[in-house]
């Protein structure tokens, strides 16, 4: 069981609105010289896309079965051959090194500490080719919108309700039928230590999927890494 099960059955609605990405890591994919992985590969939402535009073999690792689920019936309808496991992003040992690690929508905001992203980003170096890509994106916590949601139930896409916990970093979404889920927001310093430790270098930070640059508008992190060669 995953905390995430419960939201298997209305991940459709609730990512919606998130189109944009979607073209934005096929074209990393589509560059890779090898196989391409998603961390928290979800209902195969980027994973499928990436498979049918590219061609090329993809790995989905994902906590909740029941996302799984989704993915394997998606891909399946799809006809197309997805590597799906359900693991820890935290423990990810790969058979072959990846020329592509992806983790779209977020989903990095999902480990609770320093020590849990740590443990990602190691992992994510220790399993890349010399020269491979590590590219995901997350929220810039904007303190006006925290506090414009905070406590508040909301009706779209599903009706659910956001508590911010400050002193924890982190941001609680309830469903009404029950699920929780918890995000933990990362600043760009975290960021760039996380990088740092696991011995990664940035290529490029974004501030949107079209590759504006990040500066001070910027709500969103979009961000490729690189492994060193040599
Ligand atoms: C917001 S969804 C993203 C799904 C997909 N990547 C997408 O872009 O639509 C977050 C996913 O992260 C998964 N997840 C959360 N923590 C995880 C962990 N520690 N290891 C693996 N998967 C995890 C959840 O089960 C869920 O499927």
């Amino acid at each position: 069981m995953s905390e995430y099960d419960g939201f298997a059955p209305i991940y459709d609605a609730w990512s919606a609105d998130m189109t944009e990405d979607v073209g934005f890591y096929v074209e990393l994919a589509t560059e890779a010289d090898g196989p391409v992985v998603e961390l928290a590969v979800g209902t195969g939402r980027v994973a499928i896309p990436i498979a049918e535009r590219t061609g090329k073999p993809v790995v989905g690792i994902d906590s909740s079965p029941a996302m799984l689920q989704v993915a394997r019936e998606r891909a399946a309808t799809a006809g197309i051959h997805l590597e799906l496991r359900q693991s820890d992003m935290r423990d990810l040992a790969l058979d072959e090194p990846a020329a592509l690690v992806i983790c779209p929508f977020r989903s990095l905001l999902h480990l609770p500490t320093w020590y849990d992203r740590r443990r990602v980003f190691e992992r994510v170096a220790a399993n890349l080719r010399p020269g491979g890509r590590f590219a995901w994106n997350a929220f810039v916590f904007d303190f006006s919108i925290a506090a414009d949601l905070h406590g508040r139930w909301q009706e779209e896409p599903v009706r659910h309700r956001i508590d911010q916990v400050p002193a924890d970093n982190r941001i609680d979404i309830m469903l009404e039928s029950g699920p929780r889920i918890s995000l933990w927001w990362v600043s760009r310093g975290e960021w760039e230590g996380l990088l740092d430790v696991a011995g990664l270098e940035t290529e490029a930070l974004y501030g949107w999927f079209d590759r504006r640059p990040f500066d001070e508008e910027s709500r969103e992190f979009v961000w490729v890494a690189r492994k060193p060669v040599g």
